[in-house]
């Protein structure tokens, strides 16, 4: 994605809240755990300014796919960005190899995501992000 956007990629802990105001536009994507994206950036998102109609994306993998009202892990990153006064505008989401709990008994699922497949659509998916206002 960043590399289709010719975009900066940080990690959590290298963001500056300050500085991320002078993007046009920002993704932010972790895996997911406990049915949410990673607490690190649910706090980074917490302790930003409001800004007024900064465009976003998001994107994360899980190991199980996002089902509405059951496992929906993008709504509450998406109500804190819009509380933010983002605009997002684009989601993306893959599966991931998942170890975590029972799944563990069977060596895990979704082994060796994401693929190749996963990665393509990540790219294509981050290309057309450009030209969306
Ligand atoms: C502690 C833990 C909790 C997880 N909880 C969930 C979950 O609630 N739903 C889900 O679909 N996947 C869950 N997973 C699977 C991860 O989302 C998946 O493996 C993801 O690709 C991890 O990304 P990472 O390799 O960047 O950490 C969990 C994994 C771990 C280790």
């Amino acid at each position: 994605m960043a590399n289709a956007l010719g975009a900066d990629l940080l990690r959590v802990e290298q963001a500056d809240i300050n500085m991320l105001s002078a993007y046009d536009l920002i993704g932010f994507g972790s895996g997911v755990y406990f049915g949410k994206y990673h607490k690190s950036l649910l706090e980074l998102i917490d302790r930003l300014p409001v800004l007024e109609n900064k465009k976003a994306f998001i994107f994360s993998t899980s190991g199980i796919r996002k089902i509405q009202f059951i496992h929906d892990f993008h709504k509450p990153l998406k109500e804190r960005l819009l509380k933010k006064g983002f605009n997002i505008i684009g989601e993306f989401s893959c599966r991931g190899f998942d170890t975590y709990g029972a799944s563990k008994i069977i060596g895990g699922i979704k082994k060796g995501r994401p693929n190749e497949k996963d990665l393509n659509q990540a790219e294509n998916f981050a290309r057309v992000l450009k030209d969306r206002k």
